[in-house]
């Protein structure tokens, strides 16, 4: 009897050392279409994390299971994160490149028990949707104040505004708006742009007629940034002196190569470069760079993606692996880190990232590699668009 027990206790113990528990993360992203390179960063930045710190958490072992949403679909998005909590048993909703996707899956994380980590969505209120969200990337209220600064002091005043008609357009619009009025600008002109815009041409010549000195836009990075900035560079308005401000959504580094010279000198305020200064950045570009391949890809998402495995990493270990939301944010409340963009952490009343934001210019590196060079940092920069989200 006593050697049947010992049998089966070893058996226990052998089996659960050989099936460790495993926790599955779901990401949901662009992994095809248009903005695929979006997702692909999001993949990156999962991809390095796991190479740098191992498969493993807490003695559990971590599979992530990726979902498409190609463009901004929440319906989609929505019955997606469904499928993933109900039918894949995943413990944690991360990713999310578009506001609407976040903001759709928000209801489902309560009764799910399911915290989501949101990898790059930007709009101010997704964190207010749920007390189980938190936000490893940034916010359009966040990134954009500082450049409003930046334009006065470089003795501008009339600024005209485009931004794309939806959440984080939005947010880039008032924020701009309110911090360039509070310097004492004037926005002479918003104009927002639906999501589906290709063609900007007729826009810059409104730009044109304006009257404005510079203008100020937002799109989500990817296809429709590229299409912007090549009109704002093709259509003379560099030539007839007006300047350009914007987020580092509209020069991320795997656009610059096919932007080429036209455009150095093009300055935006953004939380992360790649060409980031700090040991931290240089071995997490190193892994980054292995696991996208072709490192001229390399761009922000991967950042959000990797901070926000930290974090997850950070509330397996506090819930011991189980299942346990609430827990689990509770546990990274205030949680502080050096991210591979400077010095982070989790702010605990609105669970989204403080951090620096560093205004930048775009420039050739020693190799002759474009880059957004930093050259100013605006430190631990909160989220001032919270104080705007309608209660
Ligand atoms: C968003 O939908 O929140 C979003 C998408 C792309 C960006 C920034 C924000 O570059």
């Amino acid at each position: 009897m006593k050697r049947l027990i010992m049998t089966a206790f070893a058996i226990a113990i052998l089996s659960s050392a050989a099936y460790a528990d495993t926790i599955k993360i779901g990401v949901i992203g662009p992994f095809s279409g248009p903005f695929a390179l979006q997702g692909k960063n999001f993949k990156a930045g999962i991809d390095a994390w796991l190479a740098v710190n191992g498969n493993e958490i807490g003695g559990n072992d971590i599979q992530i299971v990726y979902r498409d949403v190609p463009q901004a679909d929440p319906a989609q998005s929505k019955s997606l994160a469904q499928e993933l909590i109900v039918r894949e048993g995943v413990q944690y909703l991360a990713g999310f490149y578009f506001t609407p996707d976040a903001m759709a899956a928000t209801p489902l994380l309560q009764q799910g028990n399911v915290p989501m980590v949101v990898m790059n969505a930007a709009t101010s209120s997704i964190v207010t949707a749920s007390p189980y969200v938190v936000r490893t990337s940034f916010t359009m209220w966040q990134n954009t104040t500082p450049i409003a600064k930046v334009a006065k002091d470089q003795g501008v005043t009339k600024v005209i505004t485009l931004v794309s008609d939806y959440g984080p357009g939005i947010d880039a619009e008032n924020a701009f708006k309110t911090a360039f009025e509070k310097e004492g600008g004037q926005v002479v002109e918003a104009i927002r742009m639906p999501l589906s815009t290709n063609d900007f041409a007729p826009l810059m010549q409104r730009v044109k007629d304006s009257g404005a000195e510079a203008l100020f836009s937002f799109l989500p990075s990817g296809p429709p940034t590229l299409a912007f900035v090549k009109a704002y560079n093709d259509n003379g308005l560099k030539a007839a002196g007006i300047k350009f401000f914007a987020t580092g959504d509209l020069t991320p580094e795997s656009d610059l190569p096919a932007l080429g010279d036209a455009a150095l000198g093009l300055t935006t305020t953004y939380h992360y470069a790649v060409s980031h200064d700090s040991p931290e950045n240089k071995a997490f570009v190193a892994a980054a760079e292995k696991a996208i391949g072709n490192p001229a890809e390399l761009t922000f998402p991967a950042v959000g993606a990797y901070d926000g495995m930290y974090v997850i990493s950070r509330m397996i270990e506090a819930t011991g692996g189980k299942k346990d939301a609430k827990k689990a944010i509770e546990a990274v409340k205030g949680l502080a880190w050096t991210s591979p963009r400077g010095p982070v952490a989790i702010d605990p009343e609105s669970r989204h990232i403080t951090q620096n934001v560093y205004l930048r210019e775009v420039a050739r590196d020693e190799s002759g590699k474009y880059i957004n060079k930093e050259i100013q940092t605006f430190e631990k920069q909160g989220d001032p668009g919270l104080a705007f989200v309608k209660k």
